[in-house]
Formats: C-alpha cells, structure tokens, sequence
C-alpha cells in the first residue's frame, strides 16, 4: 500500500474520503489494505479472469526474470524503497501473497476486483473520485499504441472526476513518448492536465504523475 501512497501522493484525507478505482492493479495489494482499513477500492485487470491459483502460477513464473533483469540493470534503479534486486523479488511476492488472501472473496462478495481493462471499463458514469493507473500506459508505451493511451485516460476520466498515471517513463527510463501527444489531444478536447512530482522513484527519474480532470 505505501508504494500505491507514494507513487500517486496520496493524502490520508483522499485515503480515507475518496471513491477510488485502480485500473491495472493486477497483483497489487493496496485494495487488499485499504480493505482491511475499512474502505472500499475497486480495482479492474483483465487479469481477474483468472483464479488466485492461477495467478499466484503467472506472477511466480516471472520472478527470476524479474530479479535476474534488475541485477543486470542495477543501476537504472535508485534502490531506495526496496534494497536490492532480491529484496524487490520478496517484496514484490509478499505483496502477491497479501492480494490472493483478498481476492477471491472481494471478487465474489464485494465486486472489488473486476476483470475488464482499457480501453473500455465496465462502470457508469462519474462512479469515482480518482482512477489511480500505474506500470501500465507509459510503461509500456512501445506495446500499447498512442490511441489506446489516449482513449485509456479519456475512459478513466469518464468513469472517475480525477485520474493519475504514474510513471510516465518506459522501460528502460526513457521519458514516454506517448506523454507529449497525450497531453496535447487533452488540451485540444478541453481536460485538465499537469505533470505533477511524487515522493516516489524507483526507475531513476520515475518520479512524476500525469494527472487529468474533466473541465
Ligand atoms: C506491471 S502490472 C502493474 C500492476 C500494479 N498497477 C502495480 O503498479 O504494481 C500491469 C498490469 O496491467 C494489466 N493490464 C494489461 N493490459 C491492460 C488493459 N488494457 N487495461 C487494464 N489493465 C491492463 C496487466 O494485467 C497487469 O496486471
């Protein structure tokens, strides 16, 4: 949860005030604790199709990969928040682990996690205060194109008043360049947007979000 806190700055009056959506939350566990805390996020990935077994398979085939890359990649990280290469492997694991005890019953009981993804999400109109949408577009902005990037964030902005993306690095920490015609078709529709710097960088140089709001 401190990552999801940290990476969008999140005040403890929007923690505990506001009707938040986290589109590609995947195995994160910030709904998980902010559940246990006694409040209510809904968090959408085309991944909860799939059950807890088969995810906690998914995540744990990608582990070594995953430490194995940050090892050679070293010092593209700042190695603050977590210590090393093995310690963002455990970390990332407990925080699996702690999203699977969650999971099933919060997608049963409370349709808290909902498998549907952009460009088109399953939510009425205005339903929430803040989209959160992290390692996902900008990230990936060489697998996904410019127009799902822009019809993504116009989506989010449907669905909630504010939304926030973070990072807006690729892999590899290379600025998006998806972000500057982003902004640029949110201008010309009449959003709000601003880069804004967050208390939080893992990819060195990976502390800013991108947040939008609907005029
Ligand atoms: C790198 S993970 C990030 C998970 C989490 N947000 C975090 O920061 O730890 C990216 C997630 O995006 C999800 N995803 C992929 N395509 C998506 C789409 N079109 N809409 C929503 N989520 C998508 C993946 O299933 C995956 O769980």
């Amino acid at each position: 949860m401190w990552e999801y806190v940290h990476m969008f700055d999140l005040s403890d009056a929007e923690l505990a005030e506001k009707r938040i959506l986290g589109v590609g939350d995947g195995p994160a566990s910030f709904n998980a604790e902010m559940h246990a805390l006694g409040r209510r996020v809904v968090s959408c990935d085309p991944i909860y199709v799939f059950t807890a077994a088969q995810i906690r398979s998914r995540v744990e085939a990608t582990h070594d990969r995953l430490v194995e890359f940050a090892r050679q990649h070293h010092d593209t990280f700042t190695w603050r928040h977590m210590r090393s290469p093995e310690h963002m492997g455990e970390v990332r694991l407990e925080v699996m682990e702690r999203f699977l005890r969650d999971y099933e019953a919060g997608a049963r009981d409370d349709g808290r996690y909902v498998a549907a993804g952009l460009p088109s999400l399953p939510f009425a109109d205005s339903s929430f205060d803040l989209a959160l949408c992290s390692h996902l577009l900008f990230l990936y902005t060489e697998q996904l194109s410019l127009s799902l990037h822009v019809a993504g964030v116009i989506e989010m902005t449907r669905v909630a008043r504010e939304v926030r993306v973070f990072p807006l690095l690729m892999l590899g920490n290379a600025p998006s360049t998806h972000v500057g015609p982003v902004r640029e078709e949110l201008e010309r529709l009449g959003y709000q947007h601003e880069v804004r710097r967050v208390p939080y960088e893992f990819q060195k140089g990976g502390n800013e979000m991108l947040v939008i709001r609907r005029v």
